[in-house]
């Protein structure tokens, strides 16, 4: 069983994404993470971002690993062995990864290993997942919020990795994000027909993973 939550920047994605697989005992997977280990690549390499046959390149050579621990919920993210789950939340890899994401090679690469995942029981969680990688999911979650509260929710996270950053850079850096995301010819970020819309302005955590807890249990 696969259940896909797709949304924007700072719609809660990951932290309902997490605590939901945990209440069902399922694993969880960070689709996200993937596109941004690639942006950590490519600028650890000093590839030019906009060279989309090298960006592709260095997406399909690359060897891509999720690491889970033995109660397959919290993982690494692994790329060409180096461990990289810290390291690609930055606002520099925030910067980078929609330009390298939007590019059709890296997407397809990238959907092909988030689809050898498909046997597990997962909580799967990106742009594309209900309408692109597993469209017949059997719950489809698409989570929407106010830039002004996803960009304090982003704040929030930055702030506690440590890196000091102002509130309208992060609301330009998400603006520019949730642009490229929807607009880009590959897979756009788009609510699937069958998908249900919860809008997380103004709900805690606990709220949206019980609300989701309880579509589930309609469907299983
Ligand atoms: O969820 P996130 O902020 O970690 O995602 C980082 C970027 O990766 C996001 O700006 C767009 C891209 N992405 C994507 O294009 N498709 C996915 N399934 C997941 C993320």
């Amino acid at each position: 069983m696969i259940i896909a939550i797709d949304g924007p920047a700072g719609s809660g994605k990951s932290t309902v994404a997490k605590r939901l697989a945990k209440r069902l005992g399922i694993s969880y997977l960070d689709t996200g993470a993937m596109y941004r280990a690639v942006a950590f690549l490519a600028l650890k390499k000093g590839i030019d971002l906009e060279d989309e046959e090298a960006v592709t390149e260095l997406a399909k050579s690359a060897s891509i690993d999720v690491k889970y621990d033995n109660v397959s919920i919290y993982s690494d993210i692994i790329i060409n062995e180096e461990i990289v789950t810290e390291s690609i939340r930055s606002p520099e890899v925030d910067a980078a990864v929609s330009i390298v994401s939007r590019i059709q090679g890296v997407r397809e690469r990238l959907v092909e290993v988030q689809r050898s995942f498909s046997s597990m029981d997962a909580v799967v969680e990106g742009r594309d997942i209900g309408t692109v990688v597993f469209p017949d999911s059997k719950v489809k979650i698409y989570l929407t919020a106010s830039e002004e509260i996803r960009a304090d929710r982003r704040i929030i996270d930055l702030r506690k990795k440590g890196h000091r950053i102002e509130k309208d850079e992060v609301e330009s850096s998400i603006r520019k994000r949730d642009s490229i995301d929807s607009s880009r010819a590959a897979s756009p970020l788009a609510v699937a027909d069958d998908a249900i819309e919860i809008d997380t302005t103004k709900m805690s955590i606990d709220e949206v993973v019980e609300k989701i807890s309880l579509l589930v249990e309609d469907v299983i």
